[in-house]
């Protein structure tokens, strides 16, 4: 054998074979990574809210709705407590430690603006929904466009409440010979004379106390009119004001006629008072138009300009704040986070028009798209207030809802209801003067204000927006 013939051949079927073998290889790892993607993320998420107990069912039926359309589970974590007096301390809190829920219920205004203040990293910490609000229409409308911070929209707003009401029971009014008051001083003397017979004249509620702030807010709104309200809202208003004494000392003589056991009372046990006959009035927002729709079968309520003799209880502005809308206004908030498309998903359907047409006709409030046909609602109140929005001469926000910043916010709350309890008002004006100092430090540190540059909220541009 020569050195030539030793030389081994090249095996071809072994290079065929590896070739083979390579090229399954390759396209397995081609098919892998080009794989159809299964649903990125958990298909579950948070909502954290206040709205639990008998003012559960507008939140319920969006949820359902949603969770039908999308197939996203939302976990609903309520806590209770009217006006989120202690919903709003929990979901700080969770903000602050890095761990915020997908979405939150919020209010439009500076409470918006305390969660930035609260957050690691300010207002990068939350989603911007000003291009999710352009997609469903929402930017357009009116609170699309007060709802926006400096020009953005940070929460997606889901309806509008109105909270300068007044409740009255007919048949006490009729039984003591009272007519409807609308003015404060018809207020103050319906009082006096049903304190006189023993009746509880102003229901208001100390348990969940925001209804005391709520009163004394209203009375403000009432003395003091739109423009100072407003200014109260941005801290520039003078806190020795005189309005903000006559405010107080007409509040005093309504706090002589709450039942002897206000304390215990939360706002929904207010309303039943009223409802059955076993107080007069109270002053709330329109919730509670959903809360007796929803609870209370039976009952009729009658706007003040359209009462029947079958009606059990009339709404009405407040004495003294007719043609003035002071709104409340819900939105959603969503954090930034690894599961953000979940909670912009949710806020998106929840601020559509398909998501209010099943939230507000049990919710109380009126939809924010002016478009939609009032036959969505089924109580004539809610009807009544889409005509009363519509002929509003001036909107303001709700100090007790939305309009405050929250440190400012709870230190006015827990005033209102030690000044009702001591009736020292030394220390409530205290109380006032420094929280509407707070109030403007903390609009100045944030360069926010509401509404956008071309249209700013009630047509005022503060000094401190920053340009
Ligand atoms: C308000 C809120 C309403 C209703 C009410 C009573 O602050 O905007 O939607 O929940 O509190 O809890």
């Amino acid at each position: 054998m020569t050195e030539k013939t030793a030389t081994k051949k090249p095996n071809t079927a072994l290079i065929v074979t590896a070739i083979i073998v390579i090229l399954v290889i390759a396209i397995g790892a081609i098919y892998f990574l080009m794989r159809p993607t299964p649903p990125a993320g958990p298909k579950k998420m948070t909502f954290y809210t206040w709205w639990a107990g008998l003012e559960r069912f507008a939140i319920d039926a969006v949820i359902g709705n949603f969770t039908k359309a999308t197939g996203i589970q939302v976990e609903k974590t309520a806590v209770p407590g009217g006006a989120g007096v202690n919903a709003k301390y929990a979901i700080i809190a969770l903000i602050m430690a890095g761990k915020p829920p997908e979405a939150y219920q919020v209010h439009c205004g500076p409470e918006m603006i305390s969660y930035f203040m609260a957050a690691p990293h300010g207002k990068d910490d939350f989603v911007d929904l000003t291009d999710v609000a352009t997609d469903i229409g929402l930017i357009n409308t009116p609170a699309g466009q007060v709802c926006q911070l400096a020009g953005r929209l940070y929460s997606a707003p889901v309806n509008l409440h109105r909270a300068n009401l007044i409740f009255m029971n007919k048949k006490i009014l009729d039984k003591y010979g009272i007519k409807p008051p609308t003015t404060l001083d018809e207020l103050t003397a319906a009082c006096s004379k049903l304190k006189a017979a023993g009746v509880p004249c102003m229901v208001q509620a100390g348990a969940d106390q925001f209804t005391v702030l709520h009163l004394w807010e209203q009375i403000f709104l009432a003395v003091a009119g739109p423009d100072k309200f407003i200014q109260f809202m941005y801290g520039t208003i003078d806190p020795n004001d005189p309005s903000i004494k006559q405010a107080t000392d007409t509040f005093l003589t309504f706090v002589d006629t709450f039942p002897s056991d206000w304390m215990a009372l939360d706002w929904t046990s207010a309303v039943d008072r009223v409802v059955k006959g076993n107080g007069a009035f109270h002053v709330d927002g329109d919730w509670a138009v959903g809360l007796i729709y929803n609870v209370y079968p039976g009952t009729k309520m009658c706007p003040i300009d359209s009462i029947t003799p079958d009606c059990d209880i009339i709404v009405a502005p407040f004495p003294g704040t007719q043609g003035i809308y002071n709104m409340v206004i819900d939105a959603v908030g969503v954090p930034k986070g690894p599961n953000q498309d979940l909670g912009i998903t949710f806020a998106k359907y929840f601020a559509s028009k398909d998501g209010q047409k099943i939230f507000n006709p049990l919710k109380g409030s009126i939809a924010d798209y002016p478009d939609l046909p009032t036959d969505i609602y089924p109580t004539n109140i809610q009807k009544w207030e889409v005509q009363q929005y519509a002929s509003s001469k001036k909107q303001v926000f709700s100090l007790t809802h939305g309009a405050l910043f929250s440190d400012v916010w709870s230190k006015l709350l827990s005033g209102a209801v030690l000044l009702a309890q001591t009736k020292q008002t030394s220390m409530w004006y205290s109380t006032v003067n420094d929280a509407i100092k707070l109030e403007l430090s903390l609009w100045q540190q944030s360069g926010l204000y509401l509404g956008s540059p071309t249209s700013p909220f009630a047509g005022y541009l503060p000094p401190w927006a920053k340009k």
